[in-house]
């Protein structure tokens, strides 16, 4: 179960500011966020466990547990083990419940925006959960997942996600499993048909809040 409380607002779509700030040109995939971070912190549960996250503005949704995240999570069936990988982690909520349900896994979170991982690692740090937090490029290329987690980002565009997914997929181990979820508004079931046209077997295994979870093997 799912427990999500917002304790900040912070800038959660791309060149947008709440506070009637300067525009800014960063998106949440931006490699190197320019504007200040303000920071704030994003609390919620899962399977039993709480949470208490730091965040910053730059990073994708600062100030709440995104909805599709808590789909995911709340959806996805937790691994007990395993190499597993956060695929664009954010400021990791879904590897920092990944490292905590799994304890003896071997825990990646990638992003390409620096500050995101800067965060992700504060929150490993804190909650003292090995987590691997990575560049795309600083990953070895000999190390395969069991398990890929993701909510991915779409608003990179049809093309970007593709060859993000078409980078990442291939790396599960044989029998490995990826769970994603995607927004039907933000194109989930196309996502399903283009998964399924690369040979890939999909199950939607549940849709809520218009969110698709889609268990990828
Ligand atoms: C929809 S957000 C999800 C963030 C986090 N997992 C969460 O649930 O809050 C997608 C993330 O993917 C990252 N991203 C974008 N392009 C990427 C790429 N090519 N490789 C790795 N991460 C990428 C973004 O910076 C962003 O943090």
């Amino acid at each position: 179960m799912i427990n999500e409380r917002t304790d900040c607002a912070a800038l959660t779509r791309p060149g947008s500011l709440r506070d009637n700030g300067p525009v800014s040109t960063d998106h949440y995939f931006s490699a190197e966020p320019s504007a200040p971070a303000r920071p704030g912190e994003v609390e919620f549960s899962v399977a039993g466990h709480d949470y208490r996250l730091v965040t910053a503005s730059g990073v994708f949704s600062a100030g709440r547990l995104d909805p599709g995240t808590a789909v995911l999570l709340r959806k996805g069936t937790l691994p007990a083990g395993g190499t597993l990988l956060d695929l664009g982690c954010g400021y990791g909520p879904i590897a920092c419940v990944l490292a905590t349900t799994a304890p003896s896994a071997s825990v990646y979170a990638v992003d390409v925006n620096a500050r995101a991982r800067e965060l992700t690692a504060r929150n490993a740090e804190a909650l003292k959960l090995p987590i691997a937090v990575r560049a795309p490029d600083e990953v070895p290329d000999d190390v395969t997942f069991t398990e890929i987690w993701s909510n991915p980002p779409t608003h990179v565009g049809k093309a970007e996600l593709h060859m993000l997914l078409d980078r990442w997929l291939p790396r599960l181990a044989p029998d490995g499993t990826a769970w994603l979820v995607i927004n039907r508004h933000l194109g989930g079931d196309s996502l399903h048909t283009w998964l399924v046209a690369q040979g890939w077997q999909v199950t939607r295994t549940a849709s809520q809040k218009g969110f698709r979870v889609l268990r990828v093997t």
